[in-house]
């Protein structure tokens, strides 16, 4: 445990700058003011009742925080919540101590409270900020919002769109469904799902695009647990440049499924028929957005790079972490260990509200699964040997992996969460180059909290 008078001393910029080796980028600063506060919001759209919510800002989803790579982005964040929380910056390859794990990077940002976020950003891509205390909850009642880093001093630009994607479950009466929260059934299944699609916190909102050329979208899956599938009414291919922030070698794909957590950069040629976007699960198409033509002032698409953070490294002697992931409903986990005790699985499930484990432990920020060296190349093989799909993050680095979530072909990609199916085994390889304790986990957040988690501890 770490308190936080020894984080509040932690902070300064001499020791952030000196964190990373950024020789040819000139370190200015970014602020940003983030309050998280509750808010009586309509989330069924205009006119329809209003739900609890928990905000950025009051809005769903959070600002959208932009900065240019090497620059140190700052974040004045208050917490007036009526309960405590942090806020992580996914996909940021950040300092461990701005990663906002409780009480493995900080304290908790208990309500009333005050914490200066501060880091570099030191890759251009895709990536967003979330609640991580009880995200299960503060995630799905709105806790998120967007951050976008780019090679060049960020402007409003009409080809560059972000499409926030989240799945609420509202009651019959057009409210969150807030009885639901810690339901048994969803935490050992396949998390919360819900029934009410929003981009940008609305429903079927419409896009402005440009009438010709070529646009960006930016696509994050924001939900608790859905897996989202995306496709175009036009059936344009999409082709995707970047995975979770990092760039990757362009391919095309009909149809574009995301995990929770998971991001996708797409390139699409803009035109009147563009059309909608669909969110095509289950078969039918369910209409997610629609895109309206409009004559653009400012249209120039930002130099697309494709050039990887880092190369496939080495794995000669690479260190080899075998995560082991059981449990869930129909699966074959019997019992495991839990606080230092074998607990069988109905225990664990009516007493603990435990459902999954790792190499036969039930996951935590206290369960260490591996203490590699500072430059150490990992394999991280993970057997995924339950009866759900799970998309599995890493904190602090991007890994490789020989991605199977794209059909067919396989394709080698450099991500920060991985969608894997019932029964695959996965090796996702990366160089220790972060210090500091990062989180291994479910980002089906109620996979996250029934167990689905660790740390790997790099120094
Ligand atoms: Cu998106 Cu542990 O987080
Ligand atoms: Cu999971």
């Amino acid at each position: 445990m770490i308190n936080r008078r020894q984080f509040l001393t932690r902070l300064s910029g001499l020791s952030i700058i000196a964190a990373f080796p950024l020789p040819t980028l000139a370190a200015g600063h970014r602020r940003y003011q983030l309050t998280a506060a509750r808010v009586e919001h309509p989330i069924g759209g205009p006119g329809k009742p209003v739900s609890p919510l928990l905000l950025y800002n009051g809005k769903s989803p959070g600002p959208k925080l932009t900065a240019r790579k090497g620059e140190i982005l700052e974040i004045d964040f208050q917490n007036r919540l009526e309960q405590p929380t942090t806020i992580h910056w996914h996909g940021i390859r950040n300092l461990n101590e701005m990663d906002g794990v409780p009480n493995v990077t900080q304290a908790v940002v208990e309500p009333g409270e005050q914490f200066t976020y501060s880091f570099p950003v030191r890759d251009a891509g895709t990536f967003w900020y979330h609640a991580h205390n009880r995200s299960f909850e503060q995630v799905a009642r709105g806790l998120y919002g967007p951050l976008i880093v780019t090679d060049s001093e960020p402007s409003e630009n009409s080809r560059d769109i972000v499409l926030m994607a989240d799945d609420w479950r509202l009651d019959e009466d057009w409210r969150l469904d807030e009885a639901s929260f810690g339901s048994l059934h969803d935490w050992s299944h396949g998390g919360r799902l819900g029934n009410w699609l929003t981009i940008n916190g609305e429903s079927r909102p419409e896009i402005p695009i440009p009438k010709t050329g070529f646009v960006r979208l930016r696509v994050i899956n924001a939900a608790n647990a859905r897996v989202l599938s995306f496709q175009f009414s036009r059936k344009a291919p999409m082709q995707i440049i970047a995975l979770d922030g990092a760039p990757c070698v362009p391919f095309d794909t009909a149809t574009l499924r995301l995990g929770p957590a998971q991001r996708a950069d797409i390139i699409v040629q803009a035109d009147p028929d563009l059309g909608s976007l669909y969110e095509v699960t289950g078969g039918g198409n369910f209409e997610a957005a629609r895109f309206i033509s409009k004559p653009v002032s400012k249209s120039v698409l930002e130099n697309i790079s494709a050039s990887p953070w880092y190369s496939y490294p080495d794995i000669k002697d690479a260190k080899l972490i075998n995560v082991h992931m059981q449990g869930g409903a129909m699966g074959n986990l019997t019992s495991a260990e839990f606080e230092g005790e074998e607990m069988p699985i109905r225990k664990l499930a009516l007493e603990k509200q435990k459902f999954w484990a790792f190499n036969g432990q039930v996951g935590g920020y206290e369960h260490l699964l591996a203490d590699l060296n500072l430059g150490d190349t990992a394999i991280l093989r993970v057997f995924n040997d339950t009866r759900w799909e799970h998309t599995m993050h890493l904190h602090g680095h991007h890994f490789w992996v020989k991605s199977k979530e794209f059909g067919q072909e396989t394709h080698e990609v450099l991500r920060d969460t991985y969608l894997m199916a019932p029964g695959e085994t996965a090796d996702l390889v990366f160089i220790a180059d972060n210090p500091g304790l990062w989180l291994f986990h479910c980002h089906a957040l109620e996979h996250h909290a029934g167990g689905m988690g660790g740390v790997i501890s790099i120094s």
